[in-house]
């Protein structure tokens, strides 16, 4: 239809005054961005049998899909509530926390938690000798410094030695759960209310765990968790943040959602000082969230299953004078998925560990310097460790300035800080001894007794029963 207007030539009637749409529909096929084709690859990817992989395929078609479903917590089709929220609701319920962070990682959630708690240049956290490499590679990643604190023979965090490794500078300390285990948080936590510290936990090894009948996690500020597959509560790659702290939330969102994404106004003003910054996405995927939803919801009873089996283990072990097992700081609590303890040298630690390999009860151990037997000759020094948290010890940064160990805002307020080997001489002994035991959630009484039955056997053939010897539990 042609009509003319005062402003228009001879004119087609336009779709803006009331004409028909040029573009009314697509007439090409319209494809979900993620289709079948590509669900089908996770479901082979986790072994789905070729009959269930047709059968899928025969049910389910792209057009089924329609446009969606788009992977993404923000950018939903769907109207019902994401897993990623559903995720964060349950993890909410579990622990009891005000607020929860989803994260793509473990890591992410400690870097989250450092800078939602205010760690930033200038400032220390303190960190266990022994731990995990992303406790103190976070405290860097936020411009701080890392100081390290030795370990007493529950391998985490010694209480008594925190007092001394505190200056001016410091504004957290980040206690980390080493395997199962539960720092002793009671004097953590008065230490730290002492002198206006933060505290970071870092419950990456030990989701589930708790000291005096809390959650790990709860206790502090801030608790951070990781969901990687390799974890007792294995997703894929995830991580959690829980905290009742609103201020710390919203900083530690800040961070994990590039700079205020899940700010209510993106472009408002800051609402009080250092509120805005830039971030970095730390986003954890639908894919990941369908799945920790699942597995944060067996974690309490799955806990619980490992700690009756290191229970009924330990109780059936005999006391001997060349064994010191490891101290545990809530014997109903932690998380037991397995049993510690420390040969008094290294050689005998080696003939013990060999022969309970041979009787078929698995042991591990963090990596002994001398030699790699586990994972061969060429194994990497281990993480868990200080000492081979190279990047810190050589004061490393990607862009060879010293930032922040040399950083002037560092030095300024008075901060020094050298780093070597012996600095943290209980970890160094005790990390390079030590001998652990894995379990299975599945064991019953039987394999409780079998195993318990060998480990006195091994220790019989090479240590001396002292029945006034400290005690396993
Ligand atoms: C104590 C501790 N903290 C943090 C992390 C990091 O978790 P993720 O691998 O999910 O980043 C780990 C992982 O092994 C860990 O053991």
């Amino acid at each position: 239809m042609s009509v003319t207007t005062a402003n228009q030539k001879t004119e087609v009637m336009l779709a803006i005054n009331g004409g028909p749409k040029a573009f009314a529909k697509q007439h090409g096929p319209r494809k979900p961005k993620i289709g079948m084709e590509e669900f089908m690859s996770i479901a082979e990817r986790f072994g789905f049998s070729e009959e269930a992989l047709q059968r899928i395929r025969s049910t389910v078609s792209d057009d089924d899909l329609g446009e969606g479903p788009t992977l993404s917590r923000f950018l939903t089709s769907v109207p019902a509530k994401t897993k990623g929220e559903d995720y964060e609701q349950k993890a909410r319920e579990i622990f009891g926390t005000k607020y929860a962070l989803p994260t793509s990682s473990g890591t992410g959630a400690l870097h989250s938690a450092m800078i939602g708690a205010g760690v930033g240049p200038g400032t220390e956290v303190i960190v266990p000798a022994i731990g995990f490499f992303a406790t103190a590679a976070t405290v860097v990643a936020a411009k701080a410094v890392p100081v390290f604190c030795d370990v007493d023979e529950s391998l985490c965090i010694d209480p008594e030695k925190i007092e001394a490794c505190i200056t001016p500078r410091t504004v957290a300390v980040a206690p980390t759960c080493v395997m199962g285990a539960v720092p002793d948080m009671d004097p953590i936590l008065e230490v730290a209310r002492k002198h206006n510290l933060k505290v970071i936990e870092d419950c990456a090894q030990a989701p589930g765990a708790k000291y005096k009948g809390r959650y790990m996690g709860t206790l502090g500020d801030v608790g951070c968790f990781s969901i990687s597959s390799y974890k007792i509560v294995g997703g894929g790659e995830g991580g959690l943040l829980i905290t009742d702290d609103e201020r710390l939330f919203e900083r530690a969102g800040l961070l994990a959602e590039c700079g205020g994404l899940t700010r209510p106004d993106r472009f408002a003003p800051p609402r009080y000082p250092g509120e805005l910054f830039c971030g970095t996405n730390y986003r954890l995927s639908e894919l990941e969230a369908a799945i920790d939803v699942v597995q944060i919801q067996k974690m309490p009873a799955l806990v619980e299953k490992y700690n009756t089996i290191r229970n009924s283990v330990l109780s059936q072990l005999k006391t001997y004078t060349e064994i010191v097992p490891q101290k545990l700081n809530d014997p109903q609590g932690g998380a037991g998925y397995m049993i510690r303890f420390f040969p008094e040298n290294e050689e005998l630690g080696r003939k013990i560990a060999a022969a309970l390999n041979a009787e078929g009860i698995g042991i591990g151990r963090f990596i002994w310097p001398s030699e790699c037997e586990i994972r061969g000759k060429d194994a990497p020094p281990d993480w868990h460790v200080y000492k081979n948290m190279f990047a810190v010890l050589q004061k490393m940064d990607s862009a060879e300035t010293g930032c922040p160990f040399s950083c002037p805002i560092y030095i300024e307020k008075g901060g020094r800080i050298e780093y070597s080997e012996g600095d943290c001489p209980v970890a160094d002994d005790l990390f390079d001894r030590n001998i652990q035991i894995w379990f299975d959630p599945g064991y019953d009484e039987e394999d409780c007794k079998n195993i318990a039955d060998g480990i006195n056997k091994v220790l019989s053939a090479y240590c001396t029963e002292d029945p006034d010897g400290r005690p396993w539990i």
